[in-house]
């Protein structure tokens, strides 16, 4: 059996993917703990979802520090102090510096509203429509220095229906977040991903133990 995993969230809004983690965790579908939930900002209304819980939240607001490294070097012990086996980008909206992302390398995730390497950055439902694409989606990924870039873990697509505008696009994939996000925490935590250059593997489930013995026979014969 897989040690329970400590799992840390980043968050800058809403925080509706961190909600979906939360109610997965809650129901038994992650073998995780979510130990702590971050922020670059105090407004985040998304930090009320782990507050309600009773998890511990931590605001490393961007302003108090005179530099992007200043900011990322609080940052990262704010998050290493929990000693955090897993760190999700969920929609948090900071890009992080190379010392940061390489100090939790392999161990750092993040989720993008688009189907990577299409779209990465912002306004991605946006460039969508104006691109006529007929299937948009999301990715979830290791995080590396380059932005939107690392490793992928997992893709959802959806369909781009004739009467898209960009608010329901945004909700069909937003749908879709939820559910990705929460099978790419699982199989995380399942020690599911085997991480090979820029191809992510994922490992068969683990049996689980036999509950009696198959073949009592065998036993007895000498
Ligand atoms: C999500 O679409 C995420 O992919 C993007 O920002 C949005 C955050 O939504 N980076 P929420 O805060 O999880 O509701």
């Amino acid at each position: 059996m897989n040690a329970v995993k400590k799992i840390s969230v980043l968050i800058s809004g809403r925080g509706s993917n961190l909600a979906a983690l939360l109610d997965a965790i809650d129901a038994g579908r992650i073998q995780g703990r979510m130990v702590r939930v971050l922020s670059q900002r105090a407004d985040a209304v998304g930090l009320q979802h782990a507050e309600k819980r009773g998890i511990p939240t931590t605001v490393i607001d961007v302003k108090a520090y005179p530099t992007r490294d200043a900011f990322d070097a609080a940052l990262g012990d704010a998050i290493a102090a929990d000693a955090p086996d897993l760190i999700v980008l969920a929609g948090f909206m900071r890009v992080l510096g190379a010392a940061i992302v390489q100090r939790f390398a392999g161990c750092m995730i993040n989720i993008h509203p688009a189907l990577l390497p299409s779209y990465p950055g912002l306004h991605t439902h946006k460039r969508a429509l104006a691109d006529g694409v007929k299937w948009h989606g999301c990715t979830v990924h290791f995080v590396t220095p380059e932005v939107d870039v690392g490793p992928i873990i997992g893709q959802s697509a959806v369909p781009v229906l004739p009467d898209d505008d960009e608010a329901t696009l945004a909700a069909r994939v937003l749908d879709a977040e939820h559910h990705l996000l929460e099978d790419a925490v699982r199989w995380f935590c399942a020690d599911r991903l085997r991480v090979d250059g820029c191809t992510v593997t994922l490992r068969p489930a683990a049996a689980p133990p036999p509950l009696f013995c198959q073949n009592p026979c065998q036993h007895s014969q000498g």
